[in-house]
């Protein structure tokens, strides 16, 4: 199909007003995969654009002792893994204020040593008690960490005192509605709702932030997103990778808790809300929560699950799942998951959401399309295939190749009438040039500034899980046949099936 490429004014460097107050992050896990590679080159990048306060410091925490080698560790992920030079003139300073203390995390001792190493932190680098937790340790941790800093004083400000103390919790966030529940719980017994910061790094992504922009900033768009214009909608999050020898998470999550529960809904949200009245954190909560509580309950029979056996992935064979590291041999986890939303207000109204995330899959992209209603092509139906031309569509690219495409028709050149889809493409590279970003830049910046806009809300991750516990249940309850697709496929033919019924087909991606 030929591409049209889409001309974009010179854009303007952004430029940031909002600094956060001195501070620490403390970083629980920080020996762990997260910290190295994307949390430490994020705080970098920040810094090499002005966005840290002058008065900061990093600190890791984690069980064994790397006071020697966890700022050199650290080092190496700023420049590897976030495109630094390692001549560039910050690193240097910035590194002197990335420090590290260990404990374990059931250790009362070990954090009221921790809390009396901050403070003297604080005199040195002028932090002034602001302290933003980062919970990047494995889920079982979570309340924990939080009862003990709790009992360490560590939880909340001194009273009287005008410090702040925030907690970002990494996902998942519970296992199913009971869980979260209970999570939500705990973390509440010790924080008030308003220090919790739930990660979601979906919405760290430039992506995901600009349908809202695409959206409400944009007069042509908003008038057609809806029951009356659109036929449907399809959220796609697929994964050519395997499971990277994470066996044993995997086992436990499987891809309708690891994607569909929290990255696909949060990604519905912003393409379903209705235009909140500005973008503070209650506004665009309240009206994804809207929308989330409008989805119908969700029959098993427009769920599909699946599991990839051995395939070919990038002309190389793959084994099936059930072969992999630490996998049960008969395991019955699904690493695909689709499923049939409605959205029953007044916009969306008859208009199904088909969403799907799966490992294995033919090709690494993440992507919403919109399928617009066809118009009657009555009047180009005398030349042989001219009707042929499929229904209009947006296509978001959320990863990789981050853009926006539109597919119209257009007349083919020659004698004739003959109408041929084409792509106006917008490319965010070719727009912006390429960025180094990992999208938790932003997502830690909008934490030491208070702003929690793009994180989940408690009343948010129960009514997701309570979409999705009952789908879990009853998969737990009936045994399917397993394998049921080819690893570097598109997944079960089930999942054909499922918009087949409705006289649908997945768009190609
Ligand atoms: N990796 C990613 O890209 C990614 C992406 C999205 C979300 N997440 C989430 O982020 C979280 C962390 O992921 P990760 O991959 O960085 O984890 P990880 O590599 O498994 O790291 C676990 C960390 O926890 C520490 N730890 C474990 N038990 C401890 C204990 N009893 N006392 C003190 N420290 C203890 C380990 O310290 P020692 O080394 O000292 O044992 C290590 O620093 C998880 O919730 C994950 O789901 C990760």
């Amino acid at each position: 199909m030929p591409n049209t490429e889409v001309s974009v004014n010179t854009p303007v460097p952004h430029k940031a007003e909002r600094k956060p107050d001195p501070c620490i992050v403390v970083i629980f896990g920080a020996s762990g995969d997260l910290t190295k590679r994307k949390l430490l080159p994020a705080l970098y990048h920040l810094e090499q654009h002005g966005l840290l306060p002058h008065d900061f410091a990093v600190v890791g925490v984690a069980r064994r002792d790397l006071s020697a080698t966890f700022a050199p560790d650290m080092k190496d992920g700023i420049v590897k893994g976030g495109g630094v030079e390692e001549s560039d003139p910050k690193l240097a300073p910035f590194m002197e204020r990335v420090q590290y203390f260990a404990t374990n995390f059931d250790d009362d001792e070990g954090f009221l040593k921790l809390k009396a190493y901050l403070a003297d932190l604080d005199t040195k680098f002028g932090t002034k008690a602001n302290r933003l937790f980062y919970l990047a340790v494995a889920p079982e941790f979570f309340a924990d960490i939080i009862q003990r800093l709790g009992k360490a004083g560590m939880a909340t400000p001194a009273e009287g005192a005008s410090n702040w103390v925030r907690v970002i919790i990494e996902k998942p966030f519970g296992t199913d509605l009971k869980s979260a529940r209970k999570l939500n719980d705990e973390v509440n017994a010790v924080l008030s709702e308003n220090q919790i910061f739930r990660i979601d790094h979906y919405l760290g992504k430039e992506t995901v932030q600009n349908i809202l922009v695409f959206r409400f900033a944009n007069g042509i768009f908003e008038p057609v997103w809806n029951r009356n214009y659109i036929d449907h909608v399809e959220i796609t999050a697929a994964e050519s990778i395997g499971i990277e020898g994470r066996g044993p998470f995997y086992e436990q999550a499987g891809a309708l808790r690891d994607v569909l529960q929290n990255h696909i809904m949060e990604v519905l949200s912003f393409v379903a809300m209705e235009p909140p009245d500005s973008f503070a954190a209650e506004a665009v909560r309240a009206e994804k929560l809207k929308v989330w509580r409008s989805i119908e309950p969700i029959p098993v029979t427009d769920t599909v699950r699946g599991q990839y056996g051995p395939g070919t992935v990038d002309g190389k064979p793959a084994v099936g799942y059930r072969e992999e590291e630490r996998v049960n041999p008969e395991s019955q986890q699904a690493t695909f998951a689709a499923a049939k939303l409605h959205i029953e207000n007044w916009r969306w109204a008859g208009v199904p959401f088909y969403v799907r995330a799966a490992k294995r899959l033919a090709k690494r992209v993440t992507e919403v399309t919109i399928v617009f209603k066809q118009p009657p092509l009555h009047l180009f139906k005398t030349e042989a295939g001219s009707s042929d031309i499929g229904p209009n569509l947006i296509s978001m690219r959320i990863q990789p190749d981050e853009g926006i495409a539109l597919r119209f028709g257009a007349k083919v050149p020659g004698p004739t009438t003959n109408v041929a889809p084409v792509n106006m493409d917008f490319s965010y590279a070719k727009a912006f040039g390429k960025s180094s970003a990992n999208g938790y830049e932003r997502l830690l910046l909008d934490a030491m500034l208070g702003d929690a806009t793009l994180f989940a809300h408690r009343d948010g991750v129960e009514a997701t899980w309570a979409l999705y516990t009952p789908i879990l249940e009853a998969w737990a309850k009936e045994k399917i046949d397993l394998p049921n697709y080819a690893a570097g496929t598109w997944g079960p033919k089930a999942s054909d099936d499922l918009l087949a019924a409705d006289g649908r087909a997945w768009t190609e991606l």
